[in-house]
């Protein structure tokens, strides 16, 4: 396995195994240098959405990177203020737009359930994705996206959308890292051939100092960091590392010259737990 290296979605789509996420990258500079160092790092996956505010500044690493564009793959998502068929499709235009491009490789609906339609009633939440999965389709069906798929989405809110939706979700993007396994929730993407990908593989950057995983960076020759990425990766998961450290950045590649033993990974399955846990996202207040 390498950087280079490809899982392929349900369509046929190819998406390269590692990706750079961009959350807390402020817009301007320091997005800017970090997209653009990751880009030469060799990166070729970028995790962005519209509620980083930070599109402009990706798309300007992307474009000054110059790195061929079937190359890339670019993944923004619809925040929650556009959960309508409509709005979303708007939405979609305005990332495209920011970022300088004529299509995404994956668009991803962010959150399943958004305050504004959990006051809208109960089970408002389920027409409203019904909608915005329809625009989706559509957006998909024109080319606009390569693929589609979902975030942050629970096994229910699944089972709601599989009732309306033409075209199943290819990727289902979850807050997965030692500290939270979302067992039954990975078994259930994998059973319907949606691909795990591992948002906060560092804890948002507080599992980097785990004294539990010190003994297998030791073992390994790596960082607590790179063990982190690559449990990952050995868990068939698509990690999404973050930093705006040039020297993290590149570090965070180097997890292709080893693969942990199946006793090494048991003994960070038992960290379930350690840290933080997911949000839930029925009670999301945003
Ligand atoms: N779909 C969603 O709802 C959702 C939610 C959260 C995240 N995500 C995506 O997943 C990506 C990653 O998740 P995340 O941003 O929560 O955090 P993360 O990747 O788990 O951790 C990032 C933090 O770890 C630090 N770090 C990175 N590499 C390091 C290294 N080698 N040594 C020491 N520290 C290191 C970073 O520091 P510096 O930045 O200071 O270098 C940053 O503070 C996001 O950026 C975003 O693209 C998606």
């Amino acid at each position: 396995m390498s950087l280079t290296d490809t899982y392929t979605l349900s369509n046929g789509v190819k998406i390269p195994v590692l990706g750079f996420g961009t959350w807390q990258s402020a817009d301007g500079d320091v997005a800017y240098k970090a997209v653009k160092w990751a880009l030469d790092a060799g990166y070729r996956h970028i995790d962005t959405a519209a509620i980083y505010g930070n599109e402009s500044s990706v798309g300007r690493a992307i474009k000054d990177a110059g790195v061929p564009r079937e190359e890339l793959f670019v993944t923004s998502k619809l925040w929650n203020d556009a959960h309508s068929h409509d709005a979303a499709l708007e939405a979609l235009d305005t990332s495209l737009d920011k970022l300088g491009l004529d299509y995404l490789d994956l668009y991803l609906i962010h959150w399943p359930n958004p305050s504004g339609i959990q006051a809208q009633g109960s089970d408002a939440w389920k027409s409203a994705n019904a909608d915005t999965w329809r625009a989706f389709e559509e957006a998909y069906a024109s080319g606009k996206v390569k693929a589609i798929g979902v975030s942050n989405f629970q096994i229910h809110h699944l089972e709601a959308l599989a009732q309306t939706q033409n075209i199943a979700p290819m990727v289902n993007q979850n807050f997965l890292n030692p500290s939270d396994q979302q067992a039954d929730l990975v078994a259930y993407n994998t059973a319907h051939n949606i691909l795990n990908e591992a948002y906060s593989p560092l804890g948002t950057g507080k599992l980097v100092d785990l004294p539990q995983v010190s003994n297998l960076a030791e073992k390994y020759g790596k960082s607590i960091p790179q063990i982190l990425i690559r449990w990952s990766l050995d868990k068939g998961f698509l990690p999404l590392p973050k930093s705006t450290h040039e020297s993290y950045i590149q570090a965070n590649t180097d997890v292709f010259d080893f693969t942990l033993t199946p006793e090494d990974i048991g003994s960070l399955d038992k960290l379930q737990s350690v840290g933080e846990l997911h949000l839930d996202a029925d009670k999301a207040t945003f």
